[in-house]
C-alpha cells in the first residue's frame, strides 16, 4: 500500500492514490492525489514544473523556483512565498529554513502521538526524515494509510538536534499543492444554537481561511471542510475532505496561486502562537485527516464516517450502541429536588429510557450560572442523600445514572477561586472579561490538573456512574497562564496538551463510562474530543426544524453515532415554536436519541407516543447509529437514508408542508 518506486513515494488506499517525488535538489514535489492511477496522472507529472519570471532560483544546480513547483512541504526563505508548512525563528534570528530529504521508513504500526490524541490501527505508515542544511534540525513527515476508509493521516514533528534554543512560529500538520486545479469549497460556519451551516463558494484567486480563535475548535468554523469540482453533487463528482484531530485554535488556508494551482494547509492557528524548543526537545503537530472520493459529497461522508467509527472512537465504544437517555436540563434547569428528579426518572423508565442524566446544578452552592464551578461536592440542600442516594434510586428503577460536569471552569464566586485565585486564567490585577460569569482554569499548571483529576475521581467513585456530560461554556479571553510566565504564546496549545492528558487519564481509569462532549452545544465538536468522548451534544437548539439543518451539516463530516439529538418540550425554549411530537422525534431519531423535557407535564397519549418512539428507535438503532448514511437530492426539502444489510430507513422533510416522515424499508412509520 505504501511503495517507493525509483524516486516516487506512492501511497494507496482502496480507491485513492497519493504520490510525491524526491526532486534533484532534495525537496519533495507533490505529484498527485485522487482517483487510483490512470493516464491523467502521467500528464500531471510531466507538467508539474513551470517556469515563470520575477521569481527566485533555488540554486545554480537546481535553477527552478520553489514558487513554481508543487511541493509536499515548504518553508520561508528559499523562493516559495506561499503559506509554509513551518516557520522557525532560528537562534541567529533568521526565519529561513532549508530542509532536504535524508531518509525514509515504512512501518506497520503507527506510534501514538505523545502529546496529542491520535487515530489508531492504520494499515501502514511512511516516515520521511528531512534535515535542515544549516541548523541541525530534523523535520519528520508522517503519512498513515487507512485503506478501507480511503483516508490518509498526516502529521509532522520537529526535533532540535542543535545546542541552541529555537522558536517555532508556525507549524502546520499538512501541506499539499494540487496542480492545475482550482476548487469550490464547502465549509461549515455558525454560532451558539446555530452550528454547522453549510457554505459554498468558488475559489478563483487569493487565500480562503477557515479558522478559530476562540480557544476551541469552535462553532464559528468547524475544522472539517471539502474541496470539490464546481459541478460535484451529493452523489457525483470529485471531492476532497479535510479535518484535524485537534480541539484548540485551528487554521486551514486554501490558496489559489498565481498559476491557478491550489495550496492547502491545515494545522494549529499560529495567531498568538510561538513554541520554544530547547536542545534535544521536539514538537509534534496534530494529525490532519485527508480523504478523496469521486462519488460526490456522500462519498466523503462515507469515508469520514467509517474512519471516525473505526479509527477515532476508542475501542471500548467502537460500534457500540448508545443508550436512550433522559436529561434533566430543559426539564428543571437549576431548580430541582431529589423527589422531582426521581419522579421524572420514574416516568422515563415507564416510557423506556435507559439512562437518566442529572445536568447542571447538583454541586457546591449552585443556584444559577453565577457560582460554584470548581466546587465539585454535592449540594446537600438539593440532594440530601448525596449522589449515591440518588444514583441508587435511579439504578433501582433499572436505569443507568449519568452526571454533568464542567471541570475546566471556575466561578469567581466559588470556594476554589477564593482559595486559589491564581489557578484561573487571569492577567495579574487586570479586569477580566467574563463569559457566562465564569473563567477558565489554568490547567497547564500541574497542581490545577491534579485538582481536577482528584475532584472528578472522587465524584466518579462516589456512586455507580455510567455516563458523564463534559461541558465547556465559554470562549477564551484575557488569555494568560499565570503558570507559564514568560512563555505566554504557548498557552493555547499547552492548554490542550494538558486537557488531553486529563481526558486520557480518566478514560483509561474509567473505561466503561460513556463520556459526552459538550461546549454549550457544538462549540468544540471535533476529532480531538471524539478520540476520548465517543459522542458530543451537537447543539443547544432542539427546535426540530432548525435542528434539521444543524444535523444535516454535521452529517457531511461526522457519523450519526457521534452526535446526540434530544426531543424537547413545545413551545421550544429557544424559538418558542410548537411542532408535533412526531416531527421532533423524526429529526432526533437520526442520531443518538435522547429526551430533555419534563415528562410529568405530558398527557397519557403523548407518553404513549414517546413509548412507541423509543421502542421503534431501540429496534432500529444499530441501523441508525452505524448504518451507511446518505443525503439524497430532494428539491422540496431534505432526505436522509441509512442502509445496513437489507435494511433501509429514511427521513424526509417536506419544505412546503413543513412535515417530516420516516420510512422503514419503504413503509411509512406513523
Ligand atoms: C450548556 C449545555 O449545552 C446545556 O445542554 C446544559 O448542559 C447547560 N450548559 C448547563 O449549564
Amino acid at each position: 500500500m505504501i511503495k517507493k518506486i525509483g524516486r516516487n513515494f506512492i501511497l494507496e488506499t482502496k480507491n485513492t492514490i497519493y504520490i510525491f517525488k524526491l526532486l534533484p535538489n532534495g525537496y519533495l514535489g507533490h505529484l498527485y492525489y485522487g482517483d487510483r492511477f490512470d493516464e491523467k496522472i502521467f500528464q500531471n507529472i510531466k507538467s508539474n514544473i513551470r517556469r515563470t519570471g520575477n521569481t527566485v532560483e533555488y540554486s545554480d544546480d537546481f535553477p527552478y523556483s520553489l514558487e513554481d513547483i508543487p511541493l509536499e512541504y515548504s518553508t520561508y526563505g528559499k523562493g516559495d512565498i506561499k503559506e509554509p508548512l513551518i516557520v522557525i525563528r532560528n537562534y541567529d534570528g533568521s526565519n529561513t529554513s532549508d530542509f532536504i530529504y535524508d531518509s525514509y521508513e515504512i512501518v506497520k504500526e503507527k506510534s501514538k502521538l505523545e502529546t496529542l490524541p491520535s487515530s489508531y490501527n492504520c494499515d501502514e505508515q511512511l516516515i520521511i526524515n528531512l534535515v535542515d542544511k544549516y541548523y541541525n534540525l530534523k523535520l519528520q513527515l508522517f503519512y498513515s494509510i487507512f485503506y478501507e476508509s480511503n483516508v490518509i493521516v498526516k502529521s509532522c514533528k520537529l526535533v532540535n538536534n542543535s545546542d541552541k534554543t529555537i522558536k517555532i512560529e508556525k507549524f502546520n500538520s499538512s501541506l499539499i499543492d494540487m496542480h492545475n486545479k482550482t476548487f469550490t469549497i464547502t465549509s461549515f460556519f455558525g454560532n451558539w444554537g446555530n452550528e454547522m451551516n453549510k457554505h459554498q463558494i468558488k475559489l478563483t484567486a487569493g487565500k480562503y481561511v477557515i479558522s478559530s480563535y476562540t480557544g476551541s475548535s469552535s462553532n464559528r468554523n468547524n475544522p472539517f471542510f471539502m474541496l470539490s469540482d464546481d459541478d460535484t453533487s451529493e452523489n457525483k463528482g470529485e471531492c476532497y475532505g479535510f479535518n484535524l484531530v485537534y480541539s484548540g485554535n485551528h487554521y486551514s488556508s486554501i490558496e489559489t496561486t498565481q498559476l491557478q494551482r491550489t495550496r492547502i494547509v491545515q494545522g494549529i492557528n499560529s495567531e498568538n502562537f510561538e513554541f520554544e524548543i530547547n536542545p534535544n526537545e521536539d514538537f509534534e503537530t496534530p494529525e490532519a485527516v485527508l480523504t478523496f472520493s469521486s462519488c460526490g459529497f456522500n462519498g466523503i461522508s462515507k469515508n469520514m464516517h467509517y474512519f471516525i467509527n473505526n479509527h477515532i472512537i476508542r475501542e471500548n465504544f467502537k460500534n457500540k450502541i448508545r443508550p436512550v437517555l433522559l436529561n434533566s436540563w430543559e426539564a428543571f434547569y437549576f431548580f430541582f429536588t431529589e423527589e422531582g428528579l426521581l419522579e421524572l426518572a420514574e416516568k422515563g423508565q415507564e416510557v423506556g429510557v435507559e439512562l437518566f442524566v442529572l445536568d447542571d446544578g447538583w454541586f457546591g452552592n449552585r443556584k444559577n450560572d453565577q457560582s460554584s464551578l470548581g466546587d465539585w461536592y454535592v449540594n446537600q440542600d438539593k440532594l440530601p442523600n448525596g449522589l449515591n442516594g440518588l444514583c441508587n434510586e435511579i439504578n433501582a428503577l433499572g436505569l443507568k445514572f449519568g452526571l454533568w460536569v464542567e471541570p475546566e471552569m471556575v466561578n469567581v464566586n466559588s470556594d476554589l477561586y477564593r482559595v486559589h485565585p491564581n489557578w484561573a486564567m487571569n492577567i495579574n490585577n487586570k479586569k477580566h472579561s467574563e463569559g457566562r460569569n465564569q473563567r477558565i482554569l489554568d490547567i497547564i499548571n500541574p497542581e490545577v490538573s491534579e485538582y481536577i483529576l482528584n475532584s472528578l475521581k472522587r465524584v466518579f467513585n462516589s456512586c455507580n456512574i455510567s455516563y458523564v456530560k463534559w461541558d465547556f461554556n465559554r470562549i477564551f479571553s484575557d488569555v494568560y497562564s499565570p503558570y507559564l510566565k514568560d512563555r505566554q504564546k504557548e498557552t493555547s496549545h499547552r492548554y490542550y496538551m494538558s486537557l488531553y492528558k486529563i481526558m486520557d487519564t480518566l478514560v483509561n481509569e474509567y473505561p466503561d463510562i460513556l463520556f459526552e462532549g459538550c461546549a454549550g452545544g457544538g462549540n468544540r465538536f471535533d476529532l480531538g474530543i471524539l478520540c476520548y468522548f465517543p459522542q458530543i451534544w451537537a447543539s443547544d437548539k432542539t427546535d426540530a426544524l432548525d435542528r434539521l439543518m444543524i444535523q444535516n451539516g454535521y452529517s457531511y463530516g461526522y457519523p450519526l453515532s457521534s452526535y446526540t439529538c434530544h426531543v424537547s418540550i413545545c413551545p421550544n425554549h429557544l424559538t418558542r415554536r410548537t411542532l408535533p411530537l412526531k416531527t421532533r422525534f423524526d429529526v432526533a431519531c437520526f442520531g443518538n436519541l435522547g429526551y430533555e423535557l419534563n415528562l410529568n407535564l405530558l398527557d397519557e397519549s403523548e407518553l404513549e407516543e414517546i413509548k412507541k418512539q423509543i421502542e421503534f428507535y431501540k429496534k432500529h438503532r444499530e441501523l441508525i447509529q452505524f448504518g451507511q448514511f446518505e443525503r439524497e437530492e430532494y428539491e422540496n426539502g431534505i432526505k436522509w437514508s441509512i442502509l445496513k444489510e437489507d435494511q433501509k430507513i429514511e427521513m424526509i422533510y417536506h419544505n412546503d408542508t413543513q412535515t417530516t416522515e420516516i420510512r422503514l424499508n419503504g413503509e411509512k412509520y406513523e
